[in-house]
């Protein structure tokens, strides 16, 4: 028996049965809070657009920004990502545990391109909490998962916390009481030359140096989401993008929104037939790939309502609009 059966066995009956039910409704596409050793999360199944999109709305927030995606172990992380040595050796190292390792997808990655808002990378996370273990093994998917908590509000270190913040926003809160460290992981960027710290937090960096025996600097990202070096981490297509656009010119691709699309010869993907925000955000960047794939010089996207997620996925697409000098 390993530390992780000890854990669970040590579960009380109760929670067991929490977690079995909490497994199901990820696999229907529910989402589920959870305790981690850091803070509380907000999970959803993150191979599935439509789930991971229900997590944008419920946060209530005006951007898609990139989530964490959690798993049971190494051998399922290595599955989604690619680790270099230094990654491989913080891994070994800290996990389970508070750090968030941004890697390179691999080339079948099953998480859904909202998940990680269109980005070739990827933040895994291994957490050591028992609950979260016990549902990242029961459910044997990738959960993605923010703090759960509204938007621009502290993040939930009691199951109260959550609800309070998200009331019946979230289908289920599994309540394993306090979280032990009380602050989100510390995010380290291994796709580079060198490990980059992108965000404190469990982990300090000492312990990181030690891992890796070199000094580890930081950069931050989080500051200033307009600086040239967070809106080149963003994914942007390589057609260019025109906006609110209600006529196709030659050579272009359409993103539709709606029932009624404008007259058109290229390649055209709808966001939602239905004008449904939901399923328009879930779809965003899988259709913004799909068309740049085409090799069109350029995407006419139509107008989207900013309301509700609609002002994540406006963000977004005049982010990708934006013209590129780097
Ligand atoms: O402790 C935690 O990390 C908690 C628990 C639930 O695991 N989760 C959490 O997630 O704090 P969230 O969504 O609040 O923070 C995710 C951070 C964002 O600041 C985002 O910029 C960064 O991770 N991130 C995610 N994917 C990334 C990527 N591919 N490249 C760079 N940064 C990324
Ligand atoms: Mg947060």
């Amino acid at each position: 028996m390993d530390n992780e059966d000890i854990a669970e066995a040590a579960l009380p009956q109760k929670l067991r049965a929490d977690i079995e039910r909490a497994a199901e409704l990820l696999r229907r596409g529910g989402l589920v809070a959870f305790p981690t050793e850091t803070v509380y999360g907000l999970g959803a199944d993150a191979s599935s657009d439509a789930a991971v999109a229900r997590i944008f709305e419920a946060k209530g927030r005006p951007q898609f920004n990139p989530l964490i995606v959690h798993v049971a172990n190494m051998a399922a992380a290595e599955a989604l990502g690619c680790f270099s040595k230094a990654a491989r050796a913080l891994a070994n190292a800290l996990w389970p545990g508070a750090l968030t390792l941004v890697v390179n997808r691999t080339p079948q990655c099953p998480v859904s391109a909202l998940a990680s808002a269109g980005l070739a990378t990827l933040a895994l996370r291994v957490p050591a909490h028992p609950v979260a273990r016990a549902l990242l093994t029961t459910v044997d998917l990738p959960v993605a998962a923010p703090s759960a908590n509204r938007s621009g509000t502290i993040s939930p270190t009691l199951a109260a916390h959550v609800r309070t913040s998200l009331g019946d926003r979230v289908d289920f809160v599994v309540d394993g009481g306090a979280c032990p460290i009380g602050l989100e992981s510390t995010i380290v960027d291994c796709t580079g030359d060198a490990p980059v710290i992108l965000r404190f937090g469990g982990i300090g960096r000492a312990r990181l140096e030690e891992v890796l025996g070199t000094p580890v600097k930081f950069r931050d990202v989080d500051g200033d989401p307009t600086a040239p070096g967070q809106l080149s981490s963003h994914y942007a297509p390589r057609a260019r993008l025109r906006l609110n656009v209600h006529e196709v010119l030659d050579g272009e691709a359409l993103l539709g929104f709606g029932p009624d699309l404008p007259p058109h010869q290229g390649p055209a993907l709808n966001l939602s037939e239905a004008g449904d925000l939901l399923e328009a955000a879930a779809n965003l960047f899988a259709h913004l790939h799909a068309l740049d794939a085409a090799g069109v010089s350029g995407i006419a996207a139509m107008p989207v309502p900013a309301e509700g997620l609609g002002e994540a996925i406006n963000d977004r697409l005049v982010r990708a609009a934006a013209p590129r000098n780097a």
